[in-house]
């Protein structure tokens, strides 16, 4: 076959996947079950469930594959995803983005070290800045699956951070990149960068 035809077929069928166009509106009708954890608009009260409002669509959705895979297990959510279709998870993922996250607020004791770890990495340990890919506000890189973590709970940024470190949440892809960086966080870095994160908007 000829290269000009083939890339435009690796084309097509890529940017098919990139735009499985979710409907937020359909979306807002397939969540009923998931408010009861995370809030009907998405801004979840209790500080183990993380908040969805405002997250990035191409994260949420990378998420839902994962959970319902089983590449990132998740008891609470047992089931739950098992008929959901892609569409059904698009949708879902569109409305929740749609949303707008509600802002936390961080331990004033703990804002420097947080500040100096999100804006400055470990550089001596070879550990980039945060802002590099989550942005120096927090809101992530929609566009290229980067989560938003600015205003999200401190209490479960903190437990996905430990997750990373002891290696009991894996799918950050081939680069494992947020287990590489993670490995280089302390307990109190965790507890400084997570409080400090929850205030961030
Ligand atoms: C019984 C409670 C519960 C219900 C119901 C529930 N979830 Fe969750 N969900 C959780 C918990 C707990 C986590 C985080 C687990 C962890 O610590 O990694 C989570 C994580 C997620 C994440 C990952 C968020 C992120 O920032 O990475 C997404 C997306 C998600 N849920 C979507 C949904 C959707 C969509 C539904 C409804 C179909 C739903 N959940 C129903 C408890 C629940
Ligand atoms: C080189 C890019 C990069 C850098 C630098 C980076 N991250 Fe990440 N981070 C990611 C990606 C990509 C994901 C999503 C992985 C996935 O798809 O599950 C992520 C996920 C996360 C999550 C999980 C979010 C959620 O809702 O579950 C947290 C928490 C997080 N990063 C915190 C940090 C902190 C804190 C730092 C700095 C100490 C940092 N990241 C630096 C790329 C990065």
């Amino acid at each position: 076959m000829n290269k000009v035809i083939v890339s435009l077929l690796l084309t097509l069928g890529l940017s098919g996947l990139a735009h499985a166009a979710g409907d937020a509106e359909a979306g807002q009708a397939k969540v009923v079950v998931c408010g009861a954890c995370h809030s009907a608009d998405g801004n979840s009260a209790a500080p183990n469930f993380p908040k969805l409002a405002g997250q990035g669509e191409r994260y949420l959705l990378k998420q839902l594959q994962d959970i319902k895979s089983g590449a990132r297990p998740i008891v609470e959510m047992t089931g739950l995803l098992d008929n959901l279709s892609e569409q059904d998870m698009a949708d879902i993922s569109a409305y929740f983005a749609s949303q707008q996250m509600s802002v936390g607020a961080a331990d004033p004791k703990l804002i420097e070290r947080g500040e100096a770890l999100f804006r400055g990495g470990k550089l001596a340990e070879g550990m980039p800045a945060c802002i590099g890919c989550h942005s120096p506000n927090g809101a992530g890189l929609a566009a290229a699956g980067y989560p938003k973590l600015g205003g999200q709970h401190a209490t479960y940024l903190a437990k996905q951070l430990t997750d990373f470190r002891e290696g009991n949440r894996t799918n950050d892809g081939d680069s494992m990149i947020m287990r590489a960086i993670a490995a280089k966080l302390s307990n109190k870095d965790i507890e400084a960068v997570s409080s400090f994160v929850q205030g961030l908007h």
